[in-house]
């Protein structure tokens, strides 16, 4: 019996016939795919994900990675992890990172907007910049290599803006005049305690459309100005990546991109404590994304343009890297940390390097508490845990160093 069912060994010529085979159900699968991709719009989101599909572009289409790129980091969306792997990726590849001068802080002397003369000399001229500005295309195009590729990162408003409401609790003086630090107060009538004129009161109301150079007070029942908007980010940014799903985003930045799975690797940073969260009802969630109604409109749209990147791509193929990305995830975990991932709250992290910035009492932001003295082929762990103003100080001083030797 055992010998009938034996698989037989493959000669050359049959191994031959299988290749040729392969190659065919290749060609045919592609050219199905590009045919039916209209169909498949419909029905993505009940596709079957575990299907194994194989990633065609990164086997025919491999191109140098890219490697000036512009990220606009926008608030509250997960950017300060996004930013570390810009940086980190920088820092591997000897690119050189646009960072703001001293004066403007950590920031593109935010909330200006953004002007090259912000720009510190040292770091000029950049292949990547992904610290906070508030965006103004033509300044940046003055900068940047005209090869360069723009991304941004949106977040679901309802979530984002409740993250602004903790964060900013008492940096921004409309959430200060709500009483008891009530969200739902302030939304039962935002307008009695938003002043468009005030200090930064944009994270008050739309800050993504503020952080994209954009009037985040104007009416969005002004259809025209909606499209203008939409029509003129999907025309800067290659990509729009979206929080909700980071994982899936980061995939399709490196097809296209063509960086390797070790360049999106991250630890979380900045997230808040689990307690400083506040879960919002359905009612809220609509409050919300009515009061930010233009932020809403960007969201849905790019929203809706990640899923059909990843459909061009192959949801299969996406699935599988997002599996492949976790793995090597957890394993990076595992050797940085021993097992046990040390997230404190900003209080209890000892080690100043990793010290996460704070904004009030109110809100906790956790940390990893690496210790100082980590071995030199530790060093990567401390840097993906290292928080935005931290990374900026350092890389400012070693890109200086850089530059002084280079002249
Ligand atoms: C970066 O620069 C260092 C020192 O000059 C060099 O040893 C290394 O090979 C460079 N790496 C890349 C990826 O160019
Ligand atoms: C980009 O800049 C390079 C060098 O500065 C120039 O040779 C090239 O023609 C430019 N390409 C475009 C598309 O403007
Ligand atoms: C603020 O809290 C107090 C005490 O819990 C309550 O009596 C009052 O109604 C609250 N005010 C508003 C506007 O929610
Ligand atoms: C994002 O878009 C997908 C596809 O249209 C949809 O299924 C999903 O609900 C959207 N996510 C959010 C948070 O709106
Ligand atoms: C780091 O410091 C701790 C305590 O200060 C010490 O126990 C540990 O052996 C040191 N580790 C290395 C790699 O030097």
């Amino acid at each position: 019996m055992t010998a009938i069912f034996a698989p037989t060994f493959p000669t050359k010529h049959n191994k031959m016939i299988k290749k040729l085979f392969l190659l065919l159900t290749t060609i045919v699968t592609v050219s199905l795919l590009v045919h039916q991709r209209s169909l498949l719009s419909r029905t993505v989101y009940s596709f079957d994900f575990s299907r194994p599909f194989i990633c065609f572009h990164t086997i025919f289409d491999r191109k140098p990675k890219h490697t000036n790129v512009a990220f606009l980091k926008t608030h509250k969306t997960a950017s300060s992890t996004m930013q570390n792997i810009m940086f980190r990726f920088a820092e591997r590849h000897n690119l050189t990172v646009a960072l703001p001068v001293e004066s403007c802080g950590h920031r593109f002397c935010y909330p200006n907007s953004f002007n090259p003369d912000f720009v510190h000399p040292h770091t000029k001229p950049p292949n990547i910049v992904a610290s906070h500005m508030r965006f103004n295309k033509k300044e940046l195009q003055r900068l940047m290599p005209n090869d360069t590729i723009y991304i941004t990162i949106m977040r679901e408003p309802s979530s984002m803006f409740e993250s602004s409401f903790s964060y900013n609790l008492n940096g921004c003086a409309t959430f200060r005049r709500v009483p008891n630090h009530s969200l739902e107060a302030f939304l039962a009538d935002p307008r009695r305690y938003y002043r468009p004129d005030e200090k930064d009161s944009m994270f008050a109301r739309n800050f993504l459309v503020f952080d994209l150079g954009r009037d985040n007070d104007h009416p969005a029942t002004d259809a025209a100005y909606v499209q203008d908007l939409l029509a003129e980010v999907e025309q800067t940014f290659s990509l729009v990546m979206i929080t909700d799903y980071f994982d899936e985003s980061l995939v399709v930045l490196r097809h296209l991109l063509s960086w390797d799975l070790e360049d999106i690797l991250y630890f979380k940073l900045n997230m808040r404590k689990e307690d400083s969260k506040q879960t919002l009802t359905p009612v809220l969630a609509s409050k919300i994304r009515a009061w930010n109604s233009l932020d809403t409109y960007l969201y849905d749209y790019f929203n809706a343009s990640l899923w059909r990147q990843i459909l061009a791509l192959g949801p299969g193929c996406v699935a599988k890297e997002v599996r492949e990305l976790r793995q090597a995830q957890e394993s990076l975990m595992r050797s940085c940390f021993n097992g046990k991932v040390p997230l404190s709250p900003s209080g209890r992290v000892g080690n100043k390097k990793l010290h996460p910035w704070r904004p009030s009492g109110k809100v906790e932001i956790m940390g990893y508490d690496l210790p100082a003295n980590l071995s030199s082929d530790q060093e990567h762990c401390l840097k993906l845990a290292t928080p935005p103003i931290q990374y900026t100080q350092l890389l400012r001083q070693s890109q200086s160093i850089r530059s002084r030797q280079n002249h």
